[in-house]
């Protein structure tokens, strides 16, 4: 049990960070000041040379916006509708993995701000509280984050369990047949659960209230497959070695068929690079395909969603539904992706800066900077609806 005045303590430092957080960024530099070094890494890093991280971000910035004025903008209704569910704003909490590692409400928190803010929350397989946790602690919208364990009754049985908690949506994750170079977290000792290392331990030691909270909550696990796949008590593993003893590098277009058959519901193939795979999706008849490279945290170099974006959006965009995922971390962004054929965005490290850096009230501080910022911008663009956000918006400058 962690103490009241722990919880006091923790409470105030949060208001204070979230108070003082104006844009993403700020929350990114909070959750940075109270997160240890290893689990921060973990968050904020990519693969490699961490290309693909600067480069989802920084491609936004190829497209200038071209706003419309002398229109009427009092009115702005930022709503839509993504894979069959009406949502206040264009921008879908992204699954992430071991949320509890950045707050120790974890996935909890977070999926109670997204409801508030009146959109989806993914729930990723890697979570921290289990399908039915989260299901039963808020009724927003959920979809559920399915990763091909080499355990295929594994498979099954998540994919089953999702469908009786209620969530709406599936998304088959395809980028991961192998884990990714991340050498920040080698080079901070991350390890799942965290152990206390000789080249952790001060960080933990200058993060007083992150391990008082931690050390006092119960064991840490992956709460979905603890009973099939648990990360091993005694001996502190890296993450890499998880994924590549768990995960099925084999895993083929037939299988995600076989998965798409069995949840028969709203479905979306998550990691979708080139335009190939995109059709690939579309004619295994996905509701949407997510255009995204893990953040930058697989195949480093890998294009970026925005960039893709223009030749998905004319080879299937009259059938399948196209999310953005990468590098989202402004208003204007959403507005660009939007512009150019997205349905919706989809965004994890803004709310995991947020849940860094103040919990549950940071997390919703994330989603409430986007929805401020992308609502200003609408009215700055000239653009009342979602619908009026068009091709005529955008130029690329170069
Ligand atoms: C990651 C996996 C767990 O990116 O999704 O770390």
């Amino acid at each position: 049990m962690i103490p009241q005045w722990i919880k006091k303590l923790d409470e105030i430092i949060s208001n204070w960070c979230v108070a003082h957080s104006h844009n993403i960024a700020d929350l990114r530099w909070y959750a940075r000041l109270r997160v240890p070094k290893p689990m921060f890494g973990y968050m904020d890093g990519a693969a490699d040379s961490e290309v693909t991280l600067a480069r989802n971000q920084a491609d936004f910035a190829r497209y200038d916006l071209l706003p419309r004025y002398l229109i009427n903008v009092q009115n702005i209704d930022t709503s839509t509708t993504v894979m069959g569910e009406k949502i206040d704003f264009p921008i879908v909490c992204a699954p992430t993995g071991m949320s509890r590692l950045f707050n120790n409400d974890g996935e909890l928190a977070v999926c109670a701000a997204a409801a508030e803010a009146g959109t989806v929350y993914s729930l990723s397989t890697m979570s921290t509280h289990s399908i039915e946790e989260v299901a039963s602690h808020t009724t927003g919208v959920k979809w559920f984050q399915l990763y091909p364990f080499k355990d295929r009754a594994l498979v099954s049985e998540l994919i089953e369990r999702a469908r009786t908690a209620g969530y709406k949506g599936l998304c088959l994750t395809i980028d991961v047949p192998v884990a990714g170079n991340r050498e920040r977290d080698l080079r901070t000792g991350m390890a799942i659960p965290p152990k206390l290392t000789l080249s952790s331990w001060f960080s933990f030691f200058l993060h007083p209230l992150w391990s008082i909270k931690y050390l006092l909550s119960d064991e840490f696990q992956l709460a979905n497959v603890i009973h099939k796949a648990p990360v091993s008590g005694d001996s502190a593993t890296t993450l890499v070695g998880y994924l590549n003893e768990q995960f099925d590098p084999t895993i083929s277009w037939e299988d995600a068929a076989e998965m798409l058959k069995l949840w028969d519901g709203p479905f979306a193939l998550k990691g979708i690079c080139c335009v190939e795979d995109a059709i690939k999706a579309a004619d295994l008849g996905a509701t949407a395909v997510i255009l995204s490279n893990h953040g930058g945290r697989q195949l480093d170099h890998s294009i970026s969603p925005i960039t893709l974006l223009p030749e998905v959006v004319s080879a299937v965009g009259d059938r399948v539904e196209i999310i953005v995922d990468g590098g989202i971390r402004r208003g204007t962004d959403v507005i660009k992706a939007l512009a150019l054929g997205a349905t919706a965005c989809m965004v994890g490290r803004p709310y995991l800066f947020g849940l860094g850096a103040g919990g549950k009230k940071g997390v919703a501080k994330a989603l409430s900077i986007l929805r401020n910022e992308f609502s200003r911008d609408m009215a700055l663009s000239g653009c009342r609806s979602v619908e009026e956000i068009n091709l005529g918006l955008i130029r690329e400058n170069r």
